[in-house]
């Protein structure tokens, strides 16, 4: 069985203002009638899977419990960080929580806040690479690059790698958001893959890994939970332990060191939604590259995103060319669509406004 790790601490300040400190985007109806949390532990249910295990922060406790009980799922256990502190220490919680039961147990690490169309596809990669991480290998999942993004890790093939075969490949390095210039090296290589944020691994590989490039994590890690409180069915970690741990993404502390990493190759379709521009062409525009919400119109607009998340308030766009609407009861987002990846930039002001 394979145990889905579901990270969803992250707070997701690109989609400002629908992803909100207190609500990030995860837990948000981005796409449909589920939140991308619930899409995620969705996709991730049925043969082969176990109930998940949630990483989360003290704030997101009960939209977790409630959310998974709308689709009629129970997690395993809630993991709640005193406070975020990045990936690695959070992956590094769930693979001794599991440990502790089964130190062979396959743990499926998930961001909360992708999306992959066909959950079928992506199920059957994952059962397909539970051999090689069965047998102590941490498996990433690598997506065909279409762009020079800087946002995204890269995933070096190996010597004799195939990226359009059905089983993980050898993997020769990883290398976590470069610098422009970098990125468009890789990109016209040919021979490098995404990262798609998604790893395969046990339990016991895992701590091996931390073991040997980030031991200090782990004896910080360790003591917060050895140090957990049961808090009402919620494994609160001890946070004067958790403070020690270094503040770094699991990308940076463990997978561009580690040596003992494949990639299984996966064409099936993936968005990480890291922006509104992102949102626009996942929600399939329309004949005039559209998008509008409910409660939203557009007259003679193009390639433009109109979405109002109020039933009080009515947006209506005309005219506009490439233009990221976004109306909240309490905020109003009117970008261009080729800025949209500065709205955290919007997010830093309003903050240092207070
Ligand atoms: N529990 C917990 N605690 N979850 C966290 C925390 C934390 O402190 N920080 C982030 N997360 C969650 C986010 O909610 C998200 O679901 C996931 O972990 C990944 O974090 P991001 O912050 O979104 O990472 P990224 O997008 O910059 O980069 C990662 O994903 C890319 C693909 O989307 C890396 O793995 C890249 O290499 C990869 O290409
Ligand atoms: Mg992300």
């Amino acid at each position: 069985m394979i145990t889905p790790v579901l990270l969803c601490g992250g707070s997701g300040t690109r989609l400002w203002p629908l992803s909100r400190k207190s609500y990030p985007k995860q837990f948000a109806r981005l796409m449909g009638d589920e939140s991308l949390f619930q899409a995620s532990a969705r996709r991730l249910s049925g043969a082969g899977f176990a109930a998940p295990l949630v990483v989360t922060g003290d704030p997101f406790r009960f939209v977790v419990t409630e959310q998974l009980a709308q689709i009629a799922q129970a997690p395993q256990g809630i993991l709640i960080e005193p406070e975020g502190r990045n990936t690695a220490p959070a992956v590094l919680a769930a693979a001794l929580w599991l440990a502790q039961r089964d130190a062979g147990a396959l743990m499926l690490i998930a961001p909360s806040d992708h999306v992959i169309p066909d959950a079928d596809a992506f199920r059957a990669a994952v059962l397909a690479a539970a051999p090689r991480a069965r047998g102590g290998d941490l498996v990433t999942f690598g997506i065909a690059p279409t762009r020079p993004e800087t946002g995204y890790g890269y995933l070096e093939l190996g010597q004799g790698a195939d990226a359009s075969a059905d089983t993980p490949q050898p993997l020769a390095r990883f290398v976590e958001k470069p610098n422009a210039a970098r990125a468009e090296e890789m990109l016209s290589a040919g021979n490098f893959l995404w990262n798609a944020g998604i790893f395969l691994c046990t339990a016991e590989a895992v701590i091996a890994a931390y073991t040997s490039h980030a031991p200090a994590m782990l004896d910080a890690v360790s003591a917060a939970y050895d140090g957990a409180a049961n808090d009402l069915g919620f494994t609160r970690l001890a946070a004067d332990h958790w403070v020690e741990a270094e503040d770094i993404s699991i990308d940076y502390a463990i997978m561009e060191k580690a040596a003992n990493l494949a990639v299984m190759p996966f064409r099936a379709g993936w968005s990480d939604l890291g922006g509104w521009e992102a949102v626009w062409l996942e929600t399939g525009p329309d004949a005039e590259g559209n998008v509008c919400s409910d409660h939203a119109t557009a007259i003679s607009c193009e390639n433009s995103l109109l979405r109002s998340e109020s039933a009080d308030v009515e947006l209506v766009g005309i005219g506009l060319s490439d233009i990221v609407a976004i109306a909240m009861d309490d905020a109003v987002l009117v970008a261009h669509k080729s800025q949209t990846q500065r709205v955290k930039e919007a997010v830093s002001a309003l903050k240092a406004r207070g």
